[in-house]
C-alpha cells in the first residue's frame, strides 16, 4: 500500500514511523528534508504542505494509495476535499469540518448550539464599543483570541499575557481591526491536558491522555511554544484527573462528532481535545483537527493497532480499534536557542544517534534538514518509553545529553516534581 505523508515535523516524524511499522511505502510531500522520515520514505518531494495543487500532483504522479495529513495549515486549505474528489483516499477532516480548528468562533457556536459538555461563556464581537461594553460589564478576567489559525501566538489571557482587561480591551481592539471579528470568553482556571481522538465521523476511539509543557523554560516560565514536551502515563490517564473527568471529556468529543455529523458537515480523522480541568469540570479551550505536536510521539510509537488499518477505516467509516500499550512516555523537544522569539537559524546540532539509542531512548527529527542544520522551530524530539513516568523520564533525560549545540530544552518534562505541581495546583482549584 502506498501511503503520501504531508509535513515533516516530529509530529510527522511519529506518523511516518508507524506508517511504515504498518508496511505501508511511505511517500512524503513537506517543505524541508527531514533526515529521518527521509531514510522511511520511497519518495520525497518538495513543496509547502499548503500548496494543494502540488500536493496533487505528487500524489497522482506517485499513485499513492492513500494519504495522510500531519498539519493543520493544509487542513484549512481544503486538501482533504482536493485530494479526494481526484480519487485519493485521505485520512483528516474535510475543510468545513476542520473549521473546529480553523474558525474558534464556529467551534464555540457549535458547542452552544448542540449543548456540547465543557462550554465556556463566549462572545464574538465586530465593534470596539459592543466589546468594551460586554467586557466592563462582565468584569471577571477574560481571554482574546483571533478567529483564525495563528500557530498558537495569537490568544492571549488577563493574568498571563495580558495584564488586565484594560489591556485585553485594547488587545481585542486591534484585532477587531485587523481581523474585522475578535472571540472573547472567560477566562477558566485550571490545569491543561491532551485528549486525542480517532474518529470515522460516528465512531469515537481514544488514545491515551498526554499533557504538554507550552512554555519555553523549565518552572513553566517564559514565552508559549508549539510545545517544549509532553509525557503519558502506562494507565493512559494523567495523575490529577480522576476517572469521572476523564469520562466527561470523552463524552465531549463524542457530542462534537455527533454535532458535527447532524450539521451536515461529518469530522472524519483525528479529532484533539484541549481541555482544562476547570473546578467544576473538564472545559475545551480548543480543539484541534490533527495530532498534537509533540503529544503525536507519545500515543503513536505504542499504538498497537495498524495505523493503515485505522485510516482505512476513518476512510470507510467503519473504524474498528486502536489498541495502545500499557506504556509511559515522555518527550522532550530540543529547540534552537532563542526559539520561539528570536530562534537562531543555519547552525548544525550535533546527535550522537548510536549513543542515544543505547539509552534506550528514540529520535524524532523535526526542523532540521539532511546536513542537521537547525531551521529555527523545534528541532527534535528525544522520547523515552518505559512501564513507568519516572523510568520514562529518565530514559528520555539519558538521550537528550547526546544532543549538543545552540540549543536548550526543558529538564523538568515529565519530572515527579513538575508533576506534584499540577497535582497541587488541581487540589488548590478544587478546595481539596
Ligand atoms: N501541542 C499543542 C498542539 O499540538 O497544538
Amino acid at each position: 500500500m502506498k501511503v503520501l505523508l504531508v509535513g515533516a515535523g516530529g509530529r510527522e516524524s511519529a506518523i511516518a514511523e508507524v506508517l511504515a511499522k504498518s508496511e505501508a511505502e511511505l511517500y512524503v510531500v513537506a517543505k524541508h528534508v527531514n533526515p529521518g522520515i527521509r531514510r522511511m520514505a520511497e519518495e520525497y518531494g518538495i513543496a509547502k504542505e499548503t500548496d494543494v495543487e502540488k500536493v496533487l500532483d505528487f500524489a497522482l504522479k506517485w499513485n499513492v494509495d492513500l494519504a495522510f495529513i500531519g498539519p493543520e495549515a493544509p487542513l484549512e486549505k481544503g486538501i482533504v476535499n482536493v485530494l479526494e474528489e481526484n480519487g485519493v483516499p485521505t485520512v483528516g477532516p474535510s475543510k468545513e469540518a476542520a473549521r473546529l480548528e480553523t474558525n474558534k468562533a464556529f467551534a464555540r457556536t457549535l458547542m452552544e448550539k448542540h449543548k456540547i459538555p465543557g462550554r465556556k461563556l463566549f462572545k464574538v464581537f465586530d465593534d470596539v464599543a459592543e466589546m468594551r461594553a460586554w467586557v466592563d460589564e462582565f468584569g471577571k478576567p477574560i481571554v482574546v483570541k483571533p478567529l483564525g489559525l495563528t500557530g498558537g501566538k495569537g490568544v492571549k489571557v488577563v493574568g498571563y499575557q495580558l495584564k488586565d482587561n484594560e489591556e485585553a480591551k485594547e488587545y481585542a481592539k486591534k484585532l477587531i481591526e485587523k481581523d474585522g471579528k475578535v472571540l472573547i470568553e472567560e477566562r477558566t482556571d485550571g490545569v491543561e491536558f491532551t485528549f486525542q481522538v480517532f474518529t470515522d465521523g460516528k465512531k469515537v476511539i481514544p488514545m491515551p491522555l498526554a499533557q504538554d509543557y507550552p512554555h519555553a523554560y523549565d518552572g513553566d516560565v517564559g514565552p508559549i511554544t508549539g510545545g517544549m514536551g509532553s509525557y503519558s502515563c502506562e494507565n493512559h490517564l494523567l495523575p490529577f484527573i480522576p476517572k469521572e473527568d476523564y469520562e466527561k471529556a470523552l463524552e465531549t468529543l463524542k457530542k462534537t462528532v455527533e454535532a458535527m455529523r447532524k450539521e451536515g458537515t461529518p469530522y472524519k480523522g483525528i479529532l484533539y481535545g484541549q481541555f482544562m480541568l476547570a473546578k467544576d469540570e473538564p472545559k475545551i479551550i480548543e480543539y484541534n483537527a490533527r495530532f498534537g505536536d509533540p503529544e503525536a510521539m507519545n500515543v503513536l510509537p505504542i499504538l498497537k493497532t495498524s495505523l493503515v488499518e485505522i485510516g482505512e477505516g476513518i476512510i470507510d467509516g467503519n473504524l474498528k480499534r486502536a489498541e495502545f500499550e500499557q506504556k509511559a512516555t515522555v518527550v522532550k523537544y530540543i529547540a534552537p536557542k532563542g526559539y520561539p522569539t528570536d530562534p537562531i537559524k543555519g547552525v548544525k546540532v550535533q546527535i550522537s544517534e548510536d549513543k542515544i539509542r543505547e539509552e534506550g531512548a528514540k529520535i524524532y527529527y523535526a526542523s532540521v534538514d539532511e546536513n542537521f542544520t537547525m531551521l529555527g522551530s523545534r528541532a527534535l524530539a528525544i522520547v523515552g518509553i518505559a512501564d513507568s513516568l519516572e523510568e520514562a523520564e529518565k530514559i528520555a533525560s539519558a538521550g537528550i545529553k547526546h544532543v549538543k549545540g545552540e540549543i536548550f530544552y526543558r529538564a523538568d518534562v515529565g519530572t515527579k516534581e513538575s508533576i506534584a505541581k499540577r497535582i497541587e495546583l488541581m487540589k488548590t482549584i478544587r478546595g481539596e
